[in-house]
């Protein structure tokens, strides 16, 4: 399977900044047989679409959408504009918009799907919270959210589908989860796939890990059964960094 590497700039670079960073990643040697996507801010697509030329690495990804094709919904975002950009892959549920936003698992299953449905492809964000991890809820609470994003997904799409497992815990605190506690969760998340969806679906899903990712902990990531690549944040803030990260993460 195709490792992928997300960079999530979140709430940083408007689109000046936006086409400075893809256009000093486009200079990076990068690694082949990977794929390599930004997510950038949903007003900065535009700049980045254009930076990008035809170049489609690394792909665009947009960092949230809103379920519906269009209505009265203002200051959201349908997958049909997102297409508009040629954004290939869209977060849905990062643990930011679920704390900040009140986002619901249920709204992310109609984000998922609306996604899945406009082609493009989700990369669902799960995780538990430092708090659930300390009652022991972690591996619940991922059954939870799994569930629930997964049940408006079709298993024969020919959209796949993407899970990032971050716990909250490690998102932007350097304190980056073990890779072997990692592993036990990109396992649950797989098991609840095959169990709704059958094994075939499910060992065709890829599972990222993020949450305090860099430059000397991806070897070991990328190493670990059962990941299958990375959302990087605060590494991939510099378009330098993110590109040696790539580099180390598949080395030639
Ligand atoms: P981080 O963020 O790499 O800065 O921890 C990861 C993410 O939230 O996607």
């Amino acid at each position: 399977m195709k490792t992928l590497l997300i960079a999530n700039w979140k709430m940083h670079y408007g689109p000046i900044k936006a086409g400075g960073w893809i256009r000093a990643f486009r200079r990076e040697r990068l690694p082949k047989d990977v794929d390599i996507a930004v997510a950038v801010p949903h007003v900065s697509l535009a700049a980045a679409r254009s930076s990008l030329g035809r170049a489609s690495i690394p792909a665009l990804c947009a960092q949230d959408v809103f379920w519906a094709d269009d209505g009265a919904f203002t200051g959201e975002i349908s997958a049909s504009m997102l297409t508009e950009f040629g954004a290939q892959y869209c977060l849905v549920g990062h643990s930011e918009r679920r704390l900040h936003l009140g986002e619901t698992d249920e709204m992310v299953a109609k984000k998922a799907s609306a996604l899945q449905k406009a082609n493009i492809i989700p990369v669902i964000c799960v995780g538990e919270t430092e708090a659930q991890q300390k009652r022991g809820e972690a591996l619940k609470v991922l059954r939870q959210q799994t569930t629930a994003a997964i049940s408006q997904l079709a298993s024969a799409s020919k959209t796949p589908f993407v899970f990032a497992y971050e716990p909250v815990w490690a998102i932007g605190t350097g304190k980056a989860c073990p890779a072997q506690k990692a592993k036990e969760a990109h396992e649950v998340v797989r098991a609840v796939i095959a169990k709704k969806m059958g094994d075939t679906t499910a060992q065709q899903v890829r599972i990222l890990y993020g949450g305090s990712v860099d430059v000397h902990n991806i070897v070991e990531y990328m190493t670990t059964t059962g990941v299958n690549g990375a959302l990087v944040g605060g590494a991939s803030l510099d378009p330098r960094t993110f590109g040696l990260l790539c580099r180390t993460a598949i080395p030639s």
